[in-house]
């Protein structure tokens, strides 16, 4: 494997490589994979959420932590709280050690803010880490991912602010590439995505959607009207809304075992997705509360363990299948010249 100027300039036998490389470095009979792509992250966040593990093991419920402040308003009550140099700082170390894990492209969401000052806080942060580590990263915005409490009995103001002031702004100044919300019981319901998906379009913001965690909310159908990208979770998925993904080649199903593990739900139906035909996606969902471990070796691992997927179509699940998703299959996603050489080096395996 050949690499020129960081990029993949040709592959084939030894004999064949050309005069004059300048640096060689035995594989040592190890296996060359393409780095991986992370297509789902909060990586953003002010702190981590410590005292709702243990609320969990408690027996409390993910709704019943966030009707008591905890959970998403819990990380947006401390991410208000930091500067945006201090935000930067330490999601830039995050960043770092999620590229050591194996990571070399990843999207990154807002959703922590939930007012318009810092929502664009947060997105001029991922700006940052875009221009600072030169990876491949999308930006997405999530100022739908909880109401906010000064909005709990208020939904249509929120929203307005949502549709008339945060994504008129975000979109004004290049700060994202998708919208996403969470469609859920007590969360955002379908006709509250609905509006803000069309506004997000109109700006040219392209949907993705956090839905079907806990219950059927009739997300995977709306997401697939709007022609969103991905619906992501999907722990909850029946045979006729695979059916209805069959359909919707444009909407990838994006799963996150870590997060499904972390919080003890079931896994979703992985193998039947793929056994029915779909393209899947998996990602790490890495945020401070639900998903604690940006590395995708980790989510490899539970995907084949936990949801049956053979390590081939794992990999390609969090390596061409994401970067096709993120529009970044020019630059990462598989071994091929001309992508970038983000490359794991990996012991020798034997039978
Ligand atoms: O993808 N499900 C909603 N949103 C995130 C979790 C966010 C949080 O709990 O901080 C998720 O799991
Ligand atoms: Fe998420």
């Amino acid at each position: 494997l050949l690499i020129e100027d960081g990029l993949i300039a040709g592959m084939g036998p030894e004999e064949e490589s050309p005069d004059g490389i300048d640096r060689v470095l035995d594989a040592k009979g190890g296996w060359i994979l393409p780095a991986f792509v992370d297509c789902h992250t909060h990586l953003v966040f002010a702190e981590w959420r410590n005292a709702e593990f243990v609320d969990r093991i408690r027996g409390l419920s993910y709704q019943e932590i966030a009707q008591r402040g905890g959970g998403i308003l819990n990380s947006a009550e401390k991410l208000r709280r930091l500067t945006e140099d201090e935000l930067f700082e330490s999601s830039l170390q995050r960043l770092l050690q999620s590229a050591a894990t194996g990571t070399a492209a990843f999207e990154i969401k807002s959703g922590y803010g939930l007012d318009t000052e810092s929502e664009l806080k947060i997105l001029r942060v991922v700006r940052r880490l875009k221009q600072v580590s030169g990876l491949p990263i999308r930006a997405t915005f999530l100022g739908a991912h909880a109401y906010p409490a000064e909005f709990r009995t208020d939904h249509a103001a929120y929203l307005r602010i949502l549709t008339d002031e945060m994504i008129p702004e975000i979109a004004a100044q290049g700060l994202a590439d998708y919208c996403d919300a969470f469609c859920e019981n007590g969360f955002f319901s379908t006709e509250e995505v609905d509006q803000l998906f069309t506004a997000a379009t109109a700006h040219g913001l392209r949907p993705r959607l956090h839905t079907n965690q806990f219950t059927h909310s009739g997300g995977i159908d709306l997401a697939i009207a709007h022609g969103a990208l991905s619906v992501d979770h999907l722990e909850v998925c029946d045979d006729r809304e695979i059916e209805a993904l069959l359909k919707a080649p444009g909407t990838a199903p994006v799963l996150l075992p870590y997060a499904a593990m972390f919080m003890g739900l079931h896994h979703p139906p992985a193998r039947k997705m793929i056994d029915a035909g779909l393209g899947i996606v998996l990602a790490s969902d890495f945020n401070p509360g639900t998903s604690p471990n940006p590395s995708l070796s980790w989510t490899w691992t539970l995907a084949c363990t936990q949801m049956k997927l053979l390590p081939e179509e794992a990999l390609n699940a969090l390596t061409i299948n994401p970067a096709f998703n993120l529009d970044f299959q020019d630059r990462v996603g598989s071994l091929a010249p001309g992508k970038e050489a983000h490359l794991l080096l990996i012991k020798p395996i034997s039978d």
